[in-house]
């Protein structure tokens, strides 16, 4: 177990300050996940989790997005504006739960399940948003999977989300897909068992994506920014946090009172990918660009447009 922040790359202000005068130059608006590296959230105009970062991509006047997050955030993003110039920092940053789901696969089970609407987590490929009556994230599965009319839905990729959304709503006939994150489906009851002893006083709050097993014994279950919310509104000084490491940096800024335990290996190796390095690149070149076609954005829009309306 470690309660030690993990710092990807230099903390190096000096470079933190050189670059956001570099994206000033370059009238981009660079946007982060909590995930990403401490240094890389340090430059980002806004931080959030994965609707904040589409609403704020959505609201922007500016014509270039410097995104550092994965590449589905980028994505949805570009779908959102497609008038604006979206960049990944790295274009190796995916999410291994995105690519648990394919266009073809999904067509073949809603054919199994006629009458059942498809609603899918962001985290996937806009092709299979396409395919979806809406979508949503952790922090507005509720009320999206309220709006929906048909009692049988179908939830795509993430089992676990699934599971957590079901016990919430109940009056709908949940089936979802087996898609999970690496990150979180790894962490165990065993483990968040140990947590607790060593921490008996400790707060415990979790990401949705973690087994429902997992989720059972926690205080309080919520999106990244939920939980952020959440550890704010507390007064508790001692919380053991279910969910990627880098929250800890907004976390620790928030409440520099608290102390903050996070199970060992909490890491997504894909969020960790947005260097400075590559983000210095990305403002200097204004690539690679994340682009969607014509077709395939004209269909995605619609559920995420949807699932905005409702938020
Ligand atoms: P949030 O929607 O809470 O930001 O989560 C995104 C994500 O990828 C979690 O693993
Ligand atoms: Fe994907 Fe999990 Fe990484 Fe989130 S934490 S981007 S769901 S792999």
């Amino acid at each position: 177990m470690t309660e030690k922040p993990i710092l990807v790359g230099d903390f190096n202000l000096r470079e933190i300050e050189e670059l956001k005068v570099l994206a000033r130059r370059r009238k981009a608006l660079v946007l982060a996940h909590y995930y990403c590296p401490p240094a890389v959230q340090e430059v980002a105009n806004f931080v959030g989790d994965s609707l904040g970062l589409s609403q704020t991509a959505a609201a922007s006047p500016v014509e270039v997005i410097i995104f550092a997050g994965v590449h589905f955030m980028a994505e949805t993003a570009s779908i959102l504006c497609p008038e604006k110039k979206v960049v990944l920092v790295n274009p190796e940053a995916g999410c291994p739960m995105a690519d648990m789901i394919t266009y073809k696969g999904l067509a073949a089970r809603k054919m199994e399940l006629p009458g059942a609407a498809v609603l899918t987590y962001v985290n996937s490929p806009a092709a299979v948003k396409t395919l979806s009556d809406m979508c949503c994230t952790s922090a507005n599965v509720v009320p999206v999977l309220k709006s929906i009319p048909a009692k049988t839905v179908l939830m795509t990729p993430d089992q676990n989300l699934a599971a957590f959304a079901q016990k919430l709503v109940p009056e709908k006939k949940i089936i979802s897909w087996d898609g999970f994150c690496p990150t979180h489906h790894r962490l165990s009851q065993r483990i968040l068992n140990g947590l607790k002893v060593k921490y008996p006083e400790a707060l415990v709050a979790a990401h949705p994506e973690c087994r429902p097993e997992v989720l059972a014994t926690a205080d309080f279950i919520g999106s990244t920014s939920a939980i952020i919310k959440y550890t704010k509104g507390e007064t508790t000084r001692e919380f053991i946090i279910l969910t990627e490491q880098g929250i800890g940096h907004c976390l620790r800024l928030d409440r520099p009172d608290a102390v903050f335990h996070f199970p060992e290996g909490m890491i997504c190796p894909n969020m960790k990918k947005n260097t400075l390095a590559d983000l210095r690149r990305a403002l200097e070149t204004l690539s690679p660009e994340v682009r969607v076609s014509a077709e395939i954005r004209r269909a995605a829009l619609a559920p995420i447009e949807k699932m905005l309306r409702i938020t």
